[in-house]
């Protein structure tokens, strides 16, 4: 009798040999319930995301026990919708995140998608979640190798280099990630859940007229720092709150301002001395419309290709985790039915 593994291993090949590969891919690390179907690593098919900030707005961040509960209740609709959509009959296999992320969270995803590869035989893929953000990228026009991605999310702000051996972080935040201090100060400036779209919002009625200090120091190279700047920020609000003279449109436009311009520093001078051409954004920051201006402008003008995904695959989705999990298939890299969910993960 042949074992799970070994028809797995056998349906890759037929896969792989026909050129076409066609991934069920699940997202489930964090906040988002997320199923898409992704061909060749390239082609979206169908991309379902149920976002459940509606049930931790009350929260002011994610609560992990609700996010498990709600991602339990919804896996099976957003899945079979995710299907239904994509109109394909037959799969080539499954890929899922499987970390970093809330451990409950990533549980739900884990065990839906091996329970699914297993019933239907089906090669099984795990995903690293930033690798995920980063293969954003692909489902456009994929970036030009070696390049450099600049991966700027809630839990993570981080520069990898990107070339055909694969990926490797060259520079990172010494504290906070950029999402979550933008996250922070939009709590303190009393904005709801998630602070990065609504203090864009904000920010779009005001001026950059608050000075505060650069979020990249001396002595820290590539690496960046948003913890000090967050403080310096939340001291001047209160100092504006304690005269009764708030600003929040320029604070908020003065702090988004300061996390753009140190993420975009960041990423030209590791671009630079990496030696690399082409530049690449990605992760749900990457959805803010001054860093992908910013970074372009910057980038073009040091005469660099800049590239960046399209809005709905910058915040946590399932088909970028499609576009990684098709590398790790190609590459024959397939989990078996041990895969455990990890809540640290380097790239
Ligand atoms: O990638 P993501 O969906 O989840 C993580 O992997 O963390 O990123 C979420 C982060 C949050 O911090 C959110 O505030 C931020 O991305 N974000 C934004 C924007 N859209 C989402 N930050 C600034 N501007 C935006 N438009
Ligand atoms: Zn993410």
């Amino acid at each position: 009798m042949t074992t799970y593994i070994e028809a797995a291993r056998l349906k890759r090949e037929r896969a792989v040999a026909g050129g076409d590969v066609t991934l069920l891919a699940i997202e489930t690390s964090c906040d988002e319930t997320a199923a898409a179907v992704v061909r060749n690593g390239r082609e979206t098919l169908s991309n379902v995301v149920f976002s459940q900030i509606p049930l931790h707005e009350a929260y002011g961040g994610v609560v992990p026990e609700i996010a498990s509960r709600s991602h339990v209740e919804k896996i099976g609709p957003v899945v079979e919708q995710a299907l239904t959509q994509s109109g394909v009959n037959e799969l080539s296999g499954v890929a899922v995140t499987y970390g970093p992320g809330l451990v409950g969270a990533l549980l739900v995803g884990i065990s839906f998608a091996k329970a699914f590869a297993f019933a239907r035989k089906l090669p099984l893929v795990a995903v690293n979640h930033i690798a995920g953000h980063i293969a954003a990228n692909d489902l456009a026009e994929p970036p030009e190798k070696p390049y450099v991605c600049l991966v700027a999310s809630g839990g993570h702000s981080h520069l990898a280099l990107i070339g055909e051996g694969g990926a490797r972080v060259i520079a990172r935040t010494l504290d906070d990630a950029a999402g979550e201090a933008l996250d922070k100060f939009a709590r303190a400036l009393g904005l709801p859940y998630p602070g990065g779209p609504n203090l864009e919002r904000l920010a779009g009625e005001g001026n950059d007229t608050v000075k505060l200090p650069k979020a990249s120091g001396k002595g820290i190279g590539n690496d960046l720092s948003f913890s000090g700047l967050k403080t310096a920020a939340l001291t001047i609000l209160k100092k504006q709150e304690a005269a009764g003279e708030v600003n929040r449109a320029d604070l908020a436009c003065s702090f988004q301002k300061a996390v753009v311009d140190a993420l975009c520093g960041a990423a030209l001078s590791g671009a630079k001395e990496c030696g690399v051409r082409n530049i690449a954004l990605a992760g749900g920051v990457a959805a803010n419309k001054l860093l992908r201006a910013q970074l372009s402008a910057m980038a073009k003008s040091e005469g660099m290709r800049f590239y960046c995904p399209e809005l709905r695959y910058c915040t946590d989705n399932a088909a970028m985790i499609g576009a990684a999990g098709y590398e790790r298939f190609i590459a024959g890299d397939l989990a078996d039915l041990s895969l455990n969910a990890k809540a640290v993960l380097p790239l």
